[in-house]
């Protein structure tokens, strides 16, 4: 039941920051759960009182835990644990997906014009150092379900690799992935997705949508700390992807206790561990694992995926319903929605003027609009006290 008050009530008690704002800018960092928040100060009092050189613990308690973690993380995605190899964020794995990639000079690179730095910057770089051609989809104008259309329309026999967001930042569109990704195929064209807009967001069977690469952040709709997320690499791809950092992380250390020497032997892990490299921030891998599983122990996902999606229909509905907006995120959408204000009105302004009022959302510079993230710790009377002071502020 989505809008059951007395869970949604012991959900933002868990959340401190939904406490001093209307919090609707998950997009940009989801509220940090309180079993995380403990988790990462205890794990920072812990290595400030042991100095960090208990082998012990390294080697037996937190790998056991980085462990858990990827674990986790597959849960989240539905995918299995093998498949995940930790990141930093999103941009960290799309490079990795890049990268990776056995490129030719003269293949082709696609990119959509929904994309954010985070998806194209990897992808103009691969550009120049190997001498690709680029692509770009124009899916901003079009309809979500044309998307697959467009994608066997446009994509050539030269299309290697398609990189697009499972859902837009730039307009909040949720793009039909599974069609995506089967149109892709077809070209014999594999697909990465920037998943920093969905994983959280939206329910989420990565077998089944068939994708290749899911590059996701703890920071947004997971509501863990920035500097750690996952990144989905498909059990069949990866002997073809190849690492491009790597480092004693990426070694068969489970496997063989020698998996390397100074003589040229090196042995990586048989799994999508083979993409990470070395050493990471403790404390943020225990708030990672705290968050994840506070979603899933406490929030519970059918839940807080029912309730994000109520929460954009309800702001959807408010703010449609005020004539100096213009709403333009797609129908098929998750927990996005984007609106311009009329003709002349800086955006930036009235941005600074909602925060001077406690309400958090974000502005979108190149779109010239603002953009609402409805997370499952929201309430109707937060949406509707954005509404009203829109309405306020534009009258
Ligand atoms: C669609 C999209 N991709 C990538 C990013 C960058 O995310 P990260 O900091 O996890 O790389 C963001 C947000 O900042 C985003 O909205």
């Amino acid at each position: 039941m989505p809008s059951d008050p007395q869970h949604l009530a012991q959900v933002r008690a868990a959340l401190p920051a939904v406490r001093q704002y209307a919090y609707l800018n998950a997009g940009t960092c989801g509220p940090l759960p309180q079993p995380s928040i403990d988790a990462m100060a205890a794990a920072a009092h812990d290595q400030a009182i042991h100095g960090r050189i208990r082998m012990e613990v390294l080697l037996h308690d937190e790998r056991q835990r980085v462990t858990e973690l990827r674990a986790a993380f597959a849960r989240a995605l539905g995918a299995d644990a093998d498949e995940i190899a930790l990141a930093r964020n999103t941009t960290d794995g799309i490079n990795t997906a890049v990268w990776g990639q056995p490129w030719r000079a003269g293949e082709e690179v696609v990119v959509t014009d929904l994309e954010h730095e985070g998806g194209v910057m990897p992808v103009y770089l691969a550009v120049k150092k190997f001498g690709l051609k680029l692509r770009t989809l124009r899916l901003l104008d079009a309809d979500p379900a044309d998307y697959p259309g467009i994608v066997a329309a446009e994509l050539s026999d030269n299309s290697r690799l398609l990189v697009i967001s499972h859902v837009s930042w730039a307009n909040g569109a949720l793009v039909p992935l599974k069609e995506v990704v089967v149109a892709a195929h077809a070209k014999g064209c594999r697909v990465a997705v920037d998943a920093a807009q969905s994983a959280g967001a939206v329910p989420l069977d990565l077998h089944d949508i068939g994708v290749d690469y899911y590059a996701a952040p703890g920071q947004k709709w997971l509501c863990g700390p920035e500097g750690i997320g996952a990144l989905y690499v498909r059990r069949d791809e990866q002997e073809r992807l190849s690492p491009t950092y790597t480092g004693f992380f990426a070694l068969a250390m489970e496997e063989n206790p020698h998996p390397w020497d100074c003589f040229g032997h090196m042995e990586l892990a048989p799994d999508a561990r083979r993409y990470e490299s070395s050493s990471i921030y403790l404390p943020g891998m225990h708030g990672m694992l705290a968050s994840l599983r506070w979603l899933e122990e406490e929030v519970g996902w059918d839940w807080a995926l029912a309730r994000t999606a109520e929460l954009h229909r309800h702001a959807r509905q408010s703010l449609s319903a005020l004539p100096m907006l213009k709403v333009f995120t797609p129908q098929a959408a998750a927990g996005l929605l984007h609106f311009t204000l009329p003709d002349g009105v800086d955006v930036e302004q009235i941005n600074d003027a909602l925060v001077q009022r406690g309400i958090r959302i974000r502005t979108i510079p190149h779109m010239n609009c603002l953009r609402v993230s409805t997370g499952f710790w929201n309430t109707e009377a937060e949406i509707d006290e954005l509404a009203s002071t829109l309405r306020e502020f534009l009258a």
